[in-house]
């Protein structure tokens, strides 16, 4: 177990390194302890950038409290490293089934927290549904990711938010760059990884062409590789088509790919015509959040001549006709729960947590000014963390002139036109 958490330690210690707007905000915050007497709930993936925002978080005087937002990415090592910390507490082990999975949750929310830092709403969805009674102690939530801002927005629809919620998953800072270029180079870093096979001259097949599916597409082609793109919405597949890929529909596509990436937020991309129609020795992966869009279920039946773990983190499904399909990380984000999975970059994540707790911050301090309901995070905030960041790479930019700032507010001609 020490050994554990001396590797734990090293890798906090490196992600602190490369995650330097939160040394500046904590620098910042640091002496006026902003949230002292707080008691924050984190849930998101478990690994050393996730440790150095809890660390943030302690750091400005908050109990944090932390637990994972999907079983098989949380690192046992890093968990450890934190919860030996003052005022860190973990509720998180790797690989556990659903029901420990949840006990987790919800001992972590019986012990109480006045806030929650979420990632595809779980934790908040889980309180909301099974621990009614504790909502009203609540003073806000902050969402990370795409799934978990459809949730919250749900729940408001139902009436059930009883509590502002920041969405920061659609803040610029985040969706423009980690969603974009995290989830692009780690879903593709992983899938070269854990296949151990060549992706320049294959045909990838990106199911959803939002953000994620997006930067899959482009550094795919980046690699080399020859990219088709699906979707449902026809202004995105325009976009895709004019951004120079070949769009067309999975049923389509599925004779077609050597590998399939899906990443829409949505349920049942890749199902049972699908399989039945797929080259021999494909490999299929998911990075949307929910192990949902593969339907396992279908390749399982379909599989008559059994199935094998071909390599960690890969099961080979063999079908009836002698053809094979790979599924990686049994169709959980393959860049997160796969055996060489480390998540996003640090850089990218220290963007994405800073904006986490920027808008904590920022809700926490307007609180008592918030209706119960899902809220873009200001645009003020959202500059500020940008400028953090130019500023830590020495980057200067142009400030607008006076006249500049009343020509763009302006709609009479003399002021267009005049000096
Ligand atoms: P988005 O809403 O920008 O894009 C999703 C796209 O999928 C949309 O264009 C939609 O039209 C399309 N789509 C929906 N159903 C489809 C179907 N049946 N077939 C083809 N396309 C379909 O969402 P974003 O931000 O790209 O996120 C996608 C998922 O990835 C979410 O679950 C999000 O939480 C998750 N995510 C995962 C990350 C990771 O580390 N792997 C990081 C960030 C987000």
């Amino acid at each position: 177990m020490s050994a554990d958490i001396e590797l734990g330690r090293a890798k906090l210690d490196w992600a602190r390194q490369h995650m330097p707007i939160h040394a500046r905000l904590r620098a910042l915050h640091q002496e006026t302890q902003p949230l002292d007497g707080l008691t924050v709930g984190v849930c998101s993936h478990l690994e050393a950038k996730t440790g150095v925002l809890i660390e943030s978080l302690a750091a400005l005087g908050a109990e944090v409290l932390f637990t994972g937002s999907e079983p098989f990415s949380t690192q046992d090592d890093v968990v450890a490293a934190l919860d030996e910390q003052s005022r860190i507490r973990a509720f998180a082990r790797h690989g556990v089934d659903d029901a420990t999975f949840e006990t987790l949750q919800l001992e972590l929310i019986d012990a109480g927290c006045d806030f929650i830092l979420d990632d595809a709403a779980e934790l908040t969805a889980r309180l909301v549904d099974k621990r009614p009674d504790l909502a009203g102690r609540l003073l806000g939530v902050c969402e990370q990711t795409t799934t978990g801002v459809h949730r919250l927005t749900a729940m408001e629809r139902e009436g059930l938010l009883s509590f502002p919620a920041y969405a920061v998953n659609d803040t610029p800072m985040k969706h423009y760059f980690d969603n974009v270029h995290g989830t692009g180079e780690s879903a593709l870093a992983n899938l070269a990884l854990v296949t151990n096979l060549l992706l320049a001259g294959k045909r990838v097949v990106v199911a959803g062409y939002g953000y994620c599916g997006r930067g899959v597409a482009h550094k795919a082609q980046g690699w080399g590789a020859d990219v088709i793109v699906t979707e449902v919405d026809p202004r995105r597949a325009l976009q895709a088509h004019m951004e120079g890929f070949t769009v067309m529909s999975m049923a389509e596509a599925a004779p077609l790919g050597d590998f399939f990436l899906t990443s829409t937020g949505n349920r049942e991309v890749i199902r049972e015509e699908h399989f039945a129609a797929m080259r021999d020795g494909v490999v299929i992966a998911n990075a949307g959040h929910f192990d949902v869009e593969i339907r396992v279920a279908d390749l399982e039946g379909l599989a008559r001549g059994g199935s094998r773990e071909v390599r960690p983190g890969i099961r080979e499904y063999a079908l009836a006709d002698g053809r094979r399909i790979n599924l990686v990380a049994a169709g959980r984000l393959v860049n997160l729960a796969a055996p060489t999975s480390m998540g996003h970059p640090a850089e990218v994540m220290d963007q994405t947590f800073a904006m986490q707790l920027a808008a904590a911050l920022h809700l926490l301090e307007h609180r008592g000014a918030l209706e119960a309901r899902v809220h873009p995070v200001p645009d003020e905030v959202d500059r500020r963390v940008a400028e953090i960041k130019l500023e830590t790479l020495g980057i200067a930019i142009d400030k607008m002139t006076d006249n500049q700032r009343a020509y763009l507010e302006a709609w009479q001609f003399e002021t267009i036109k005049g000096q």
